[in-house]
C-alpha cells in the first residue's frame, strides 16, 4: 500500500497565517503539522509516500522531510497547480500509485488514540474496495457526512450537507483499491469547482464497496483547518506529552519502533537535536531501548 499526503490548497481560513506559510508547515505545539498526519502513515505501516503540495511550498517540504531517509521511509514530491480537490490527487499520484492500493490522509488532519494504530492495520489489510471512517462531532454540516445502520452497512454520504442525516463527519483519511484512480478521472467538479473526495466515495457505495469504521470514544481528530482546530490540537499535544512524558508523532520514534531504522540512526538523530526536548527524548529511547 502506498500513502499520499495533500498537503495543498491556499489556507485561507487562516489568513493572515498562511499568506507567506503553507498550513501544514504551522506549528502544532512542537512539531510541523504536517508530521502529525506522516506519523499516521508511518504507523499503518506504509513506506512509500508522496507529498503532494503547491508549487512554492514543496521545497519547504523537501528542506523538512528529505527523502525520507532519517524515517525509513521513501518520501517523493510532486505539484498540484491549484486547489482542484482532493481527488486530484489520484490523478497527480497515478505513477507514485501504480498498481498499488493507496491511503490518502489530508495534510492538516491530526489523529491520536490508544488503539488506532489496530484500527490503521484493520483498514489496511481488510480493505476490499474503500475504507473511509466516521467521527461524531457537534457540527457536521462542516465536513463529509456518513449515515450507516446498525451492522454498519453505509446508507448515504453527502459533502456539507444543509441538513446532515447523521453526527458522523468523514475525516480526512481514506483507504482505496487500485480503481481510485480510474474514478478520480471520471469524476466531475462540484458546485464549488473541485473534484471531490465524497464523490470518490459516492462511486465505491453505488458499487456496494464502501466500508466505514466508526472511530469510538477515546480517539481524538482534529481538522486544523481554523485557528480554534489548530489551537486545540496543538493544546492536546502539549497536555498528553507533558503529562504521559511519551510523544504524540515523533516520526523518529515510530520508525524506530517499526524497524524501519536502527537503534544507531536514532541516536545520531537525537545527537543532531539535543538542544532540545525532542532530542533529549530521541537520545533516552535509544539509551534504554525502551
Ligand atoms: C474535506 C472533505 C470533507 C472532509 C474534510 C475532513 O473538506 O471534502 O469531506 O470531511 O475534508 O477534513 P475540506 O477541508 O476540503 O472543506
Amino acid at each position: 500500500m502506498r500513502g499520499i499526503i495533500l498537503a495543498g490548497g491556499r489556507g485561507t481560513r487562516l489568513y493572515p497565517l498562511t499568506i507567506a506559510v503553507s498550513k501544514q508547515l504551522l506549528p502544532v505545539y512542537d512539531k510541523p503539522l504536517i508530521y502529525y498526519p506522516l506519523s499516521i502513515l508511518m504507523l499503518a505501516g506504509i513506506r512509500d509516500v508522496l507529498i503532494i503540495s503547491t508549487k512554492e511550498a514543496i521545497d519547504q517540504y523537501y528542506s523538512l522531510l528529505g527523502d525520507g531517509g532519517s524515517f525509513g521511509i521513501n518520501i517523493s514530491y510532486a505539484i498540484q497547480e491549484a486547489p482542484r480537490g482532493l481527488a486530484e490527487a489520484f490523478i497527480i499520484g497515478e505513477e507514485f500509485i501504480g498498481g498499488d492500493d493507496v491511503c490518502l490522509i489530508l495534510g492538516d488532519n491530526v489523529f491520536h488514540g490508544q488503539n488506532f494504530s489496530s484500527t490503521l492495520a484493520e483498514a489496511t489489510k481488510h480493505n476490499v474496495g474503500a475504507t473511509i471512517f466516521g467521527y461524531s462531532v457537534k457540527n457536521p454540516k462542516e465536513f463529509g457526512v456518513v449515515e450507516f445502520d446498525r451492522d454498519l452497512n453505509v446508507l448515504s454520504i453527502e459533502e456539507k450537507p444543509a441538513r446532515p442525516k447523521s453526527s458522523y463527519a468523514v475525516p480526512g483519511l481514506y483507504f482505496y483499491d487500485n480503481s481510485v484512480v480510474e474514478i478520480a478521472k471520471s469524476v466531475k467538479p462540484s458546485q464549488r469547482g473541485e473534484l471531490e473526495i465524497t464523490s470518490i466515495n459516492n462511486e465505491y457505495l453505488r458499487r456496494k464497496k464502501l466500508k466505514v469504521i466508526p472511530i469510538g470514544r477515546g480517539t481524538v481528530w482534529f481538522d486544523t483547518g481554523s485557528p480554534d482546530g489548530l489551537m486545540q490540537a496543538a493544546t492536546y499535544v502539549e497536555v498528553m506529552q507533558n503529562s504521559q512524558g511519551l510523544y504524540i508523532a515523533c516520526l523518529e520514534e515510530i520508525a524506530w519502533r517499526s524497524g524501519f531504522i536502527s537503534s544507531k540512526q536514532l541516536e545520531e538523530k537525537g545527537r543532531s537535536l539535543a538542544q532540545t526536548d525532542y532530542g533529549q527524548y530521541l537520545l533516552n529511547l535509544a539509551k534504554t531501548g525502551k
